[in-house]
């Protein structure tokens, strides 16, 4: 099964991303990712047998903490310096980088994961970039890129819960479902 953990967020924010994207996002040679699907991931773990799922369950159940402060910013390309495949909201959160790096240590320790090469970048992924035609692995040219944030959403907000998923590859685009989750608390902050 293919497999990550991923930084669920409010459900107010999600909204908010798919309000804004109705506008910013309407280049044809986008596809917004569906509002279910936005979330922050904490680590991708690929392709895993189905029998480690308890441990992975356990793990993301114990990496529960204080819900993480994050404060979004306006969309970035990626990559940034040939065409753009994706377009994401970067997420400004020292709370999350840290959460990320107690649950990558957990997997690490049980082999259930390679970290990445690249340091972690906690990012909203809320577009992908059409193939330029049929067969090609090139991504298409935006006529309009995708517009600034509006001050709602550059407001800081709490991440909401830790999520074990499952993704299904499909031809309009990923299927996401949740195999194991825990509740972030608030931990009384303004
Ligand atoms: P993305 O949103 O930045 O594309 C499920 O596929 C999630 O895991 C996506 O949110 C995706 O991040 C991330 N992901 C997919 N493939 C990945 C890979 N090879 N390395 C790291 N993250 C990956």
């Amino acid at each position: 099964m293919r497999l990550f953990v991923a930084l669920d967020l409010p459900e107010r924010v999600r909204a908010g991303i798919v309000a804004w994207g109705r506008e910013a996002l309407a280049d044809p040679a986008l596809r917004p990712v569906a509002p279910e699907s936005l979330h922050i991931t904490l680590a991708f773990l690929g392709y895993l047998a189905e029998k480690e799922i308890p441990r992975l369950g356990e793990i993301v159940e114990m990496s529960g903490a204080p819900a993480p402060s994050i404060e979004l910013g306006d969309p970035a390309p990626r990559p940034e310096r040939s065409r753009p495949r994706l377009f994401a909201l970067p997420a400004e959160s020292p709370d999350t980088i840290a959460l990320q790096a107690g649950l990558e240590e957990k997997l690490i320790a049980a082999r259930l994961y390679k970290p990445e090469k690249r340091p972690f970048w906690p990012h909203v992924t809320v577009a992908r970039v059409r193939r330029e035609e049929r067969g090609s692995d090139r991504p298409a040219r935006l006529s309009k890129l995708p517009g600034t944030l509006p001050k709602g959403l550059l407001q800081p907000f709490d991440g909401i819960r830790l999520t074990l998923y499952r993704s299904q590859l499909q031809p309009q685009g990923a299927q996401y479902t949740p195999l194991a989750q825990v509740e972030l608390p608030a931990d009384g902050r303004q």
